[in-house]
């Protein structure tokens, strides 16, 4: 890998002689998607059952407060389970963009501004929201009590004494609730695009063969995405993010802030569930600071950043080109030179990390589920 690293930075400087060196940090961002398992031939029928619960909670508007909204109202398969609006409409309007929701499994931080680190904890969040589902735990468990009887029922025999009051019952349900939702939104992956097939083949062939989708202009994209406009220092790597907070003056209104963030994560009751190793709070804990998006299917989760106020990728590009003058902005993010070619390239580039979004699991669906 450390050779077509290398390979590729050494393509990029012949090419635009003068552009920016790659930085140490840049050789050492690898774009190899085998890193990311997405191997679902070991998924067991058991995950299947908890995937499949997870997937008609996600759709079922019964779980609100109007029996109105849905996950899927605001994350939308055609859109990567994103929506098309700047901000979402749930029991009312939310602050901020709604993501896509691929590759989740990879995923550190949850929210823009962090505030969950792992899904179980995030899934509860937009539940209790009153803007988006507007519910209590009192209600999500009687909720779910109503509307999915037998697996209601299984999960309180196994897991609960007979004499356990209503109020530790409520949360056993509606933490079996969360693990199913997250076991859904953990199965949704997108990581077989054009780009990943041509760098599947570079790799085995050690030089560029192009395939459709990824051609002599995405490559040029590629170059100038690496090298003269440095996007990578920030979304290096195959999910395109390192996942790191960083101010960037690229929204048109602020929304968020990164100090609350942090002090709610520290204090969540569900912090680090599920994790062998408990990561440290960050520390870019700058109040203007934004989670590094991934810039996989962005056509299809338009309008763009945490406000939603960038229509098209090319206005987003726009505003690398002339950022904002805010206090502490990040030092990769300054006045852009890219001509028109550069520009179109750039965009192209971004265009073949389009992938359709896969459900890990489907292969089982429609099998017998195992009888409780
Ligand atoms: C009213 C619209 C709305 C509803 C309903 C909603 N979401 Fe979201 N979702 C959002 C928005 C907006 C964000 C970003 C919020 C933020 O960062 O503060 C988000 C963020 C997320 C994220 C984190 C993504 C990331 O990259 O950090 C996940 C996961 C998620 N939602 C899953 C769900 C699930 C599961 C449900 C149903 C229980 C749900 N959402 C219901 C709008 C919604
Ligand atoms: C210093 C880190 C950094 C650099 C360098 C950087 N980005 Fe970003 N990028 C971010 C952050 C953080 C956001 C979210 C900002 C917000 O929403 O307020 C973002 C947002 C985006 C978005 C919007 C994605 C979405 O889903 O809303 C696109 C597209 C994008 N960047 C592309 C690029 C390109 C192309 C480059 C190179 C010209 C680049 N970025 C350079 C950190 C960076």
């Amino acid at each position: 890998m450390l050779k077509l690293i290398f390979s590729l930075s050494l393509v990029g400087t012949l090419l635009f002689v003068g552009y920016a060196m790659w930085t140490e940090r840049q050789k050492t961002i690898t774009f190899d998607v085998s890193a990311y398992r997405v191997d679902d031939s070991h998924l067991q029928m058991a995950d299947y059952s908890l995937i499949s619960l997870g997937k008609r909670l996600f759709h079922d508007p019964r779980l609100s407060q109007n029996q109105e909204v849905s996950c899927a109202s605001c994350h939308k398969l055609e859109h990567s389970f994103a929506d098309s609006e700047p901000v979402s409409l749930g029991i009312k309007k939310t602050f901020v963009n709604a993501p896509p929701l691929i590759n989740m499994q990879f995923q550190k931080w949850f929210f823009w501004d962090g505030r969950a680190d792992n899904l179980v904890s995030q899934v509860l969040q937009p539940l209790m929201n009153p803007r988006e589902h507007g519910l209590t735990p009192q209600s999500l468990a009687e909720t779910f009590r109503i509307h999915y009887e037998s697996e209601a029922d299984f999960i309180l025999k196994k897991a609960t004494k007979i004499n356990a009051n209503r109020s530790i019952r409520d949360q056993q349900l509606n933490l079996e609730v969360a693990k199913a939702l997250a076991a859904y939104v953990n199965s949704l992956v997108a990581l077989e695009s054009p780009f990943d097939r041509f760098m599947a083949n570079y790799q085995a062939n050690d030089e560029p063969n192009f395939v459709e989708g990824f051609g002599p202009d995405e490559w040029h994209g590629f170059q100038v995405f690496l090298g003269k406009a440095r996007c990578a220092s920030c979304h290096g790597g195959a999910l395109f993010t390192d996942q790191d907070f960083y101010v960037t003056g690229l929204a048109s209104e602020h929304r968020i802030h990164r100090p609350d963030a942090i002090q709610t994560l520290s204090q969540d009751p569900l912090r680090c569930f599920g994790k062998d190793d408990c990561t440290e709070l960050p520390e870019s804990s700058h109040p203007m600071s934004v989670r590094t998006p991934t810039l996989r299917n962005l056509v299809h989760t338009a309008p763009y950043l945490h406000d939603g106020s960038a229509p098209t990728i090319r206005d987003v590009l726009y505003r690398y080109m002339r950022p904002r003058p805010v206090e502490d902005r990040h030092q990769d993010i300054t006045n852009l030179y890219l001509n028109a070619l550069e520009l179109n390239n750039l965009e192209k580039f971004l265009v073949s990390l389009t992938s359709p979004v896969r459900e890990l699991g489907e292969q089982l669906e429609g099998k017998t589920q195992p009888s409780h």
